[in-house]
């Protein structure tokens, strides 16, 4: 369908629904605070960015540039790849109208939005820290975060999809719970961006796309490229997989050290059932008044990605078990199905786990597509 023809389907809807408030010149503070979207123009939001100059990132959505709006309120303007696909003619409005009134303390916050054909993008508060890979995974180690605040971190990552699971009216499965897309503010709290995002489009081939699937090899749960029914513990296993790499301050799968530590998850697992979480400690500069603290997270962590959904804790008691006002249970392993002769599909579970930049893996290999979608569907419930 041409983008002209989903633009004046998007402007009748527009009409007909008043949740939406223009943006006109006196827009003040207050608009940005108020609970409904606000529809940008185009030229605002090239005004806003300097012709888009400053860029933020990038991802499997688009681009995000840094910009000021007219009241002098610093945003960030993710750019969609531009596309008239049926999901944004169906979904777009609807589910930006609950993105926008979706709030809470460890949510990024969502200003608005911009649906033009030059121009398809959302307007998000802007978050001084950047994401938390930049922070995790940074090359300078003379700044690194305490792990005091690395908790507070995974507290507020989890207190924000609790919110999303449990609390907010319509409740929205994130899919995509990665680093990237755990945002930092002036003051290191954490607010989880992009959710409400699976629905609203399809991604690029940067991630898994060719069959529906959604989520980033490494921390999709292995229910969301098999066949099998989906549910908000995906969200789960992906918090667990971020766990592991806020613990070890690097990604999981990491082909520069040892052959054994590749897969940190793994190895951590090998050393927890060994009682030798003292080599973990070393390994990943815990000092001994942290150990206490990273040993119940990794416990959460082993809880988060059990391979089984239904077995997989909700977010608000893992919410619990960080804070330590709930035990622990005692994990099993999580890993069993890896090298229990699951066969094929463990081969491909291992494959897409670990081999992040094997481009040699196709959709086909891992999913049949048709159970999938319909599965989807559920993202609000
Ligand atoms: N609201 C924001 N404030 C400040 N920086 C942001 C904001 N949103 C995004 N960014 C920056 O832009 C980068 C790209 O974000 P983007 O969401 O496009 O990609 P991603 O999170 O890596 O992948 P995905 O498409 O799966 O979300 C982020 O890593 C972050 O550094
Ligand atoms: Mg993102």
């Amino acid at each position: 369908m041409a983008v002209g023809v989903v633009c004046h389907l998007w402007d009748n809807m527009l009409k007909k629904n008043a949740s939406f408030i223009p943006l006109n010149v006196a827009t003040t503070i207050e608009d940005l605070e108020r609970e409904k979207p606000i529809r940008f123009t185009a030229k605002q939001l090239r005004i806003a960015t300097d012709n888009f100059r400053f860029e933020l990132g990038s991802g499997g959505f688009g681009t995000v540039y840094k910009g000021v709006s007219t009241n002098g309120v610093t945003i960030a303007v993710k750019v969609m790849n531009g596309s008239s696909d049926k999901t944004i003619e169906e979904q777009f409005v609807a589910e930006v109208s609950t993105m926008g009134r979706t709030h809470h303390f460890n949510l990024v916050r969502l200003y608005g939005f911009c649906f033009e054909t030059s121009l398809i993008a959302l307007v998000y508060e802007f978050m001084v820290n950047g994401s938390l890979d930049n922070q995790l995974f940074k090359a300078n180690t003379s700044d690194v975060i305490g792990i005091e605040t690395l908790l507070e971190i995974a507290l507020g990552t989890a207190r924000g999809i609790t919110y999303l699971h449990e609390e907010c009216p319509q409740k929205i499965i994130h899919y995509d719970i990665k680093p990237g897309n755990i945002l930092l503010d002036s003051k290191f709290c954490a607010k989880v961006a992009d959710f409400g995002l699976a629905k609203l489009c399809n991604r690029d081939k940067s991630h898994i796309t060719m069959t529906r699937c959604r989520g980033t090899p490494g921390y999709a749960a292995p229910e969301l490229w098999m066949p099998l029914p989906v549910t908000p513990k995906c969200d789960i296993y992906s918090f667990g997989m971020l766990l592991f790499e806020i613990i070890g301050r690097r990604r999981n799968m990491d082909v520069t050290v040892g052959d054994s530590q590749q897969w940190f998850p793994v190895w951590a697992w090998g050393k927890y059932e060994k009682n030798q979480l003292n080599d973990l400690m070393i390994v990943c500069g815990i000092e001994e008044d942290d150990q206490k603290v990273v040993e119940r997270m990794v416990k959460v962590a082993f809880c988060c990605v059990k391979y089984r959904p239904e077995s997989r804790p909700i977010m608000s008691t893992v919410v619990k078990m960080l804070e330590g006002a709930l035990e622990v249970p005692e994990p099993l392993n999580p890993f069993s199905h890896l090298f229990s002769g699951v066969g094929e599909v463990g081969d491909s579970l291992a494959r897409i786990a670990w081999n992040l930049n094997d481009s040699d893996w196709s959709s086909s290999t891992v999913v049949n597509d048709t159970p999938i979608m319909k599965k989807y569907e559920i993202t609000i419930a």
